[in-house]
């Protein structure tokens, strides 16, 4: 074990299981709280979950309100515009509900609720100041793990750019994790957010701020998206595998919290930034290459995961282990049906320079990577996707 010094910390409280929704009720009574603003996108309310959670909110003598227009992957400008509708109208707790993008939203706008400052000067590793409005969150995805890190991802419209902000204010104080919310999540997306998930496990697990926090979440972790992501896929309304890939999603989230993300995610960033490539798929489109780059560097770890992947690993090399994680993730890109063509979302050869440059500047995700890489090297990998 090295002798590195390193710090974790989550939610204030989590709750979790097939109908575990149903205690919202009470929790935020335990508040002290008497109106909670629910905050989602057009895609989940038309679900009719967070309408389910407002009722069962109301039922507790809880008045509710309704933010139901967050963007996919939100620009910056969207947190000041949301603020400016809701400031005046009481609100003493925000209840998160969806996948990322309205859980990256929630924590923003709780932020900007207690701070009176532009979101703008949020940007950067613990800029804000106070305290968040208590919050609630409830991932709908499996998914970013958004629900237990202190990070919120924007997309800078002028820079054509993805950041990401970092706060412990971010923490919410409640998670719900009901895997009975993600039965109707489509294929294509169980797809991308489950490898993305997976994603933040495997980049904490080779991670060079990896330490046996992150080590004991990533494994665990990649061992139930692993495991059960393909049945998720083709069979959305097996509860078992809903509910494995959304303990895994949320594993991945503490993974990333107490070790952080590589390579892959620093190279998604100016693909989702520039061609609006959702992170899921950009992350799994990468994940491949990227893994490639990393494999000398990275061998005796991966070895370890084919354990936790389910590959027979009885009386194999360290080489040939890490070789059938390889092969693993390969087949997985494959039978998810994940695209591996960039030129889909509109790359081409003339983009490369600007998408290395891009990524080359997200050193605090590069210089997690095990392996250093270089303006070079980086293009060089997104040329394997052209
Ligand atoms: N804060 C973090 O730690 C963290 C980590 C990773 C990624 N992210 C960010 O999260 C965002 C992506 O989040 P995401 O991948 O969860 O996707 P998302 O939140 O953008 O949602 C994708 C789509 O899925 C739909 N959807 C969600 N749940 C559904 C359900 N149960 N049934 C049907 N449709 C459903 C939504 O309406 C939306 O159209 C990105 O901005 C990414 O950068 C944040
Ligand atoms: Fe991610």
């Amino acid at each position: 074990m090295t002798a590195k010094i390193y710090s974790f910390y989550t939610a204030g409280r989590i709750i979790g299981g097939p109908g575990s929704v149903k205690e919202i009720g009470q929790h935020i009574s335990a508040f002290g709280a008497s109106k909670a603003l629910v905050v989602t996108d057009p895609g989940v309310a038309k679900t009719g979950l967070p309408d389910k959670v407002r009722q069962l909110m109301e039922e507790s003598g809880v008045k509710t309100g309704l933010l139901s227009d967050v963007i996919a992957e939100p620009p910056i400008g969207q947190v000041d515009e949301l603020y400016e509708r809701v400031k005046d109208e009481g609100y003493q707790v925000l209840v998160g509900i969806g996948g990322g993008s309205s859980l990256d939203m929630t924590k923003l706008l709780a932020a900007r609720m207690t701070n009176d400052c532009s979101v703008s000067e949020f940007l950067g590793i613990e800029k804000v100041k106070k305290p968040a409005l208590p919050m609630v969150l409830i991932p709908t995805t499996a998914g970013t793990g958004s629900e237990v890190t202190p990070n919120a991802i924007v997309t800078l419209p002028d820079q054509e750019l993805k950041v990401g902000i970092v706060s412990k204010h971010f923490l919410p104080d409640l998670v719900i994790l009901d895997p009975e919310l993600t039965l109707g999540l489509p294929p294509k997306l169980t797809a991308a957010t489950g490898m993305d998930a997976f994603i933040h496990s495997l980049e904490s697990f080779i991670s060079t701020k990896a330490n046996p926090l992150s080590d004991a979440f990533a494994l665990r972790s990649m061992r139930l998206i692993g495991r059960n992501i393909r049945k998720a896929f083709t069979h959305g309304d097996d509860l078992e595998a809903r509910h494995a890939m959304l303990m895994g999603s949320t594993l991945g989230g503490m993974a990333l919290t107490a070790a952080g993300t590589a390579a892959v995610h620093a190279l998604a960033y100016p693909l989702g930034g520039k061609f609006g490539v959702p992170h899921g798929v950009a992350n799994a489109m990468l994940l491949v290459p990227v893994m490639e780059y990393n494999f000398d560097a990275v061998k005796p770890s991966l070895a370890e995961v084919a354990d936790a992947m389910g590959i027979d690993t009885e009386g194999r090399t360290i080489d040939s282990r890490a070789k059938a994680v390889m092969e693993e993730l390969r087949a997985l890109v494959k039978d998810l049906e994940i695209p591996t063509n960039m030129g889909a979302f509109g790359v081409t050869e003339g983009d490369l320079d600007f998408l290395a440059q891009s990524a080359s500047k997200v050193t605090r995700l590069l210089g997690n990577n095990p392996k250093e890489m270089s303006v070079e090297d980086i293009r060089e990998v997104y040329s394997k996707l052209l």
